[in-house]
């Protein structure tokens, strides 16, 4: 598969032969591009090049870009390897440094150092899904969000009820478990893959759940056991799903692993007052580029429409999920979740929010009908 590469600079024709040379498709960016693709969810490009001969100041925007993608190496090419720029560097996260003129041999040694660090790199993604108020629909999309990413990874997907006490993620996903996040919680020195594996439950939908418990917890959870946690869980599957409690500071406090923080609200103006506030406080502790705001349960015909929650959250809502609620039900009746099938335009909604969280390229969204009239006659779907 060809690998895109970024190539921030003056431009270069040597250098550019050279980086095709390796099956690089380049993709020259503009400072401003670098800007823009700090605040989206998907990079574009599998490398960011640097070219810093011309004039060795970074880009302002390169920092955010690093915490937005940090699975994307950054090499720098420099002409020099002033200690300062170098110092500069290294804190702005910059993985790779060459000294122009450089050989193929040094290109090709530079990008085998980051692919195999890349390719060995501990931790899956972690993406946390939190209610503006009660009974939103932050379970149902943090289920949902996890029996579609484990369609994509089968084995791969864990979702944690990160309820300290009576979640309800193992009754949307009918699943009996034995252990729960207590245990995980209670023995965080020992949370080895093996022990870790042995707390959480296959489910029939896909997603191995770390359920809540039912009981309370007997010790003190801070946030460094939430957090211990939720990086073991990291480091043993390629995507984790947060269903998170609002009212507990220990868990909000926890959540530095977690690389994008879903805000779920609706169209009553006390939820999407308490969407803000809460959206606020996660930007300021996490910073703005983790958190984003999806609407549940959406009427478009409803008093509050997205614009104005727009308005009042301070950014733009890509994810509104419809609501059906006889689909919902349905689905939490059964446990069987919506995501499994893909006949409704709640199920296509979800998906779509689970593939742009995971940054994987989404399907056509399915007709609510299936197959279109114009199908039906012309028996083409
Ligand atoms: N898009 C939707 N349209 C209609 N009903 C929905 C939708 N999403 C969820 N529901 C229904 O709303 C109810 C609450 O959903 P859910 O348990 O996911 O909310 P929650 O925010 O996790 O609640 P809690 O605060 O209790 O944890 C359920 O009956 C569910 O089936
Ligand atoms: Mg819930």
């Amino acid at each position: 598969m060809t690998q895109s590469i970024a190539l921030v600079g003056p431009g270069d024709r040597q250098l550019e032969q050279m980086l095709r040379g390796r099956g690089f498709a380049i993709v020259p960016w503009l400072e401003r591009d670098l800007a823009f693709r700090s605040q989206q969810a998907s990079a574009s490009v599998q490398f960011l090049m640097l070219d810093l001969r011309a004039e060795p100041r970074f880009p302002a925007s390169l920092e955010a870009f690093r915490r937005q993608h940090p699975s994307v190496p950054v090499f720098l090419v420099v002409s020099t390897l002033d200690p300062a720029v170098m110092l500069q560097a290294m804190r702005a996260g910059v993985h790779e440094c060459l000294q122009y003129p450089f050989s193929d041999a040094d290109l090709d040694a530079a990008i085998f150092r980051l692919t195999a660090a890349r390719d060995s790199a501990p931790g899956g993604d972690v993406f946390a899904f939190l209610g503006a108020k009660g009974g939103v629909g932050a379970t149902t999309a943090a289920v949902n969000v996890a029996t579609e990413l484990a369609r994509l990874k089968p084995g791969g997907v864990l979702l944690v009820d990160l309820h300290l006490a009576y979640g309800d993620a193992a009754v949307y996903l009918a699943a009996e478990s034995k252990f729960s996040i207590a245990d995980a919680l209670e023995n965080t020195h020992r949370l080895d893959s093996a022990f870790l594996k042995s707390l959480c439950v296959r489910t029939k939908a896909g997603p191995e759940l770390l359920a809540s418990p039912d009981r309370n917890i007997t010790l003190h959870v801070d946030a460094g056991r939430v957090r211990t946690l939720i990086e073991a869980a990291a480091r043993h599957y390629r995507y984790v799903v947060l269903d998170l409690c609002r009212h507990d500071p220990a868990v909000l406090d926890g959540l530095d692993p977690v690389r994008k923080m879903v805000v779920i609200a609706n169209q009553e103006l006390a939820t999407v007052r308490a969407a803000n506030r809460m959206a606020t406080t996660l930007n300021q502790r996490y910073g703005k580029e983790r958190v984003l705001v999806a609407v549940s349960r959406y009427d478009p015909n409803a008093g509050i429409v997205q614009e104005d929650i727009e308005r009042v959250v301070g950014t733009k809502i890509r994810h509104l999920l419809p609501s059906d609620y006889r689909v919902a039900l349905e689905a939490l009746n059964t446990g069987r979740p919506l995501a499994l099938s893909n006949q409704t335009k709640l199920a296509g909604a979800l998906k779509v929010l689970a593939h742009e969280l995971a940054e994987v390229t989404t399907d056509p969204p399915p007709s609510a009908s299936g197959r279109s009239i114009f199908g039906r006659l012309t028996g083409r779907s």
